[in-house]
């Protein structure tokens, strides 16, 4: 009671063009008979983001009554559209995102039908799919590609469910989810898994069919989940030139997401994405902008994500699309997700990597101003044991002392990096741990009090996310991360892996373990806990264990 429940601003939209819905209770053992206090009716301003108090206790809500049973409807699906598997996401308390998407050529949606198609969606308390929560029918319509986010509510709270879709005579794979706990409950653990960069040209992704045997509570994507760039196959290929139209980006996200690691990955918990650069543009700077070719490229790209991902919001008008968001794991967690793309001034120094210029010190902006003063509202907020910040691009510096600034990240941008600095130093000193993504490198290090500082006391942890299977290798990276690695802010760094982190968050330390695969060109390779690292509350040095 009286807890700021911490939602992003859309968390009462709903998503999808329901049409009919039913709850099927009896199941449950008397689900509807348990108090229902918020059933989603929090409050939540709609100018700046921030929560106001949900105006009761969290527990389950209630599903709408049960009507007539469901027959499937009509479909202009000849063979099985479910080549894309299906997903969840964006959790709450009470609530969760199912996603799918019609298509039977996953790289050709100029062969989907125009015509619109009845979807029943199905969620069941157990594996086998025999007992049945909820289900509803939705439209796919052409005009989303075909695609599917469903909200579903009533849920209880950290519970798993079970999921599928039907449409005409094809039955979809099922895929497990779950509810996050109450924002006010004590939570002993969470394991939560986070990944990044998945060029299908640099490998296959035995990473994720090792991620989705954890069964974990939550899968944090740190972006880069597909490249837009043309063939330039290393070990698969795109089979198709550089995106600029939705047709393309639409048919990029249907390439990656037919394979059936990725798939099983998606199938196995819920995810809460972000983006970085590639869903857009190498280095994207996804902000208004004069010219009405990268607008529109950027609202193509900014359509296809939605179509794909298992997630909440959608575009507005605009074309823009509100990614940064946060929610509460009970007391034990924060997560923040950040948008380092859409809002940040234009690089300096011309984005060129190498030396440090002038300009890099001009008061500039990486989150925009509203984001930023999103993020101090949320930091100023929290009482949570750990804020864990979903982080698209290293904020540790890694610029040696000016010879070797890469602009694209938070070095390129330092007055912004002092404002975050300094809203974790006031609200949640020791307890703030980031997880990023796009350097292509795994590592583990801190953010000195003092950037310039390298041995100076630490401020933000931080767990360097190695990438699926993209690689960013060269000679200069390799002799710039031997570098980097012998710094006293780093306690490790390699630019030669690939794989995932489970993230094991308790009240006393985060245990970080790097899943790593053997052979990136392998499709079975296998995966193992090659490097653990401990991150203790208060401390928040990385120690290797
Ligand atoms: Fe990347």
């Amino acid at each position: 009671m009286g807890r700021r429940l911490l939602v992003d601003r859309l968390r009462m939209r709903p998503t999808g063009p329901s049409v009919s819905r039913r709850g099927m209770l009896g199941g449950l053992g008397g689900l509807a008979a348990v108090g229902c206090a918020t059933e989603g009716k929090s409050p939540v301003s709609g100018d700046t983001g921030v929560p106001t108090p949900p105006e009761g206790t969290c527990g389950p809500g209630s599903p709408t009554a049960a009507g007539d049973v469901l027959s499937a409807g009509a479909s202009p699906f000849e063979e099985n559209p479910f080549q894309l598997g299906v997903a969840s996401g964006d959790p709450l308390h009470d609530r969760v995102i199912l996603w799918t998407r019609l298509v039977v050529e996953p790289t050709d949606v100029a062969s989907s039908p125009s015509a619109s198609a009845d979807v029943i969606w199905q969620l069941f308390a157990d594996e086998a799919l025999t007992v049945m929560v909820q289900e509803g029918m939705v439209v796919a319509t052409a005009e989303s590609a075909h695609s599917v986010h469903v909200d579903v509510d009533g849920l209880d709270s950290a519970t798993e469910y079970w999921y599928r879709f039907i449409c005409g005579a094809h039955e979809s794979p099922s895929g497990r989810t779950r509810t996050l706990p109450c924002e006010d409950a004590t939570v002993e653990v969470a394991r939560i898994g986070f990944a990044t960069c998945q060029n299908w040209q640099s490998g296959f992704y035995a990473s994720h069919r090792n991620m989705a045997e954890a069964r974990l509570d939550l899968v944090v994507f740190l972006g880069d989940y597909i490249y837009e760039a043309g063939t330039t196959g290393e070990v698969r290929d795109h089979g198709a030139p550089e995106c600029f139209d939705l047709e393309a980006y639409r048919n990029r996200h249907g390439l990656y997401r037919s394979d059936a690691d990725l798939q099983a990955a998606h199938q196995s918990a819920p995810w809460m994405p972000i983006w970085d650069d590639h869903e857009f543009d190498n280095n994207s700077v996804g902000g208004s902008t004069d010219d009405a070719d990268v607008a529109a490229r950027r609202t193509a790209a900014y359509q296809a994500w939605y179509e794909h991902m298992p997630v909440r919001r959608g575009p507005v008008a605009d074309g823009s699309l509100q990614i940064y968001r946060a929610v509460d794991f009970g007391t034990l967690a924060r997560f923040v997700l950040l948008d380092g793309r859409q809002h940040r001034d234009l690089q300096p120094c011309g984005d060129d990597i190498g030396a440090t210029c002038d300009e890099v010190f001009e008061e500039r902006t990486f989150l925009g101003a509203e984001q930023e003063a999103w993020v101090r509202t949320v930091f100023e907020t929290s009482s949570e044991q750990w804020m864990v910040v979903a982080n698209p691009v290293v904020m540790l510096p890694i610029d040696l002392a000016g010879s070797f600034l890469n602009p694209d990240q938070w070095d390129g941008y330092p007055s912004a990096r002092a404002r975050f600095m300094d809203t974790v130093a006031t609200h949640a000193p020791g307890r703030t741990v980031l997880f990023s993504g796009d350097i292509h490198a795994a590592g583990v290090g801190v953010v000195p009090e003092d950037p310039a500082v390298y041995d100076g006391p630490a401020a933000i942890a931080e767990v360097v996310v190695p990438a699926v299977s993209s690689r960013f290798e060269n000679e200069l990276a390799i002799s710039v991360g031997a570098i980097l690695a012998v710094q006293a802010h780093i306690g490790w760094w390699d630019w030669s892996v690939n794989g995932w982190t489970q993230a094991t968050i308790s009240a006393d330390a985060i245990d970080v373990a790097f899943w790593l695969v053997d052979d990136r060109t392998d499709p079975v390779s296998p995966v193992t806990p090659a490097r653990t690292w401990r991150i203790e509350a208060e401390s928040i040095v990385p120690v290797e264990t």
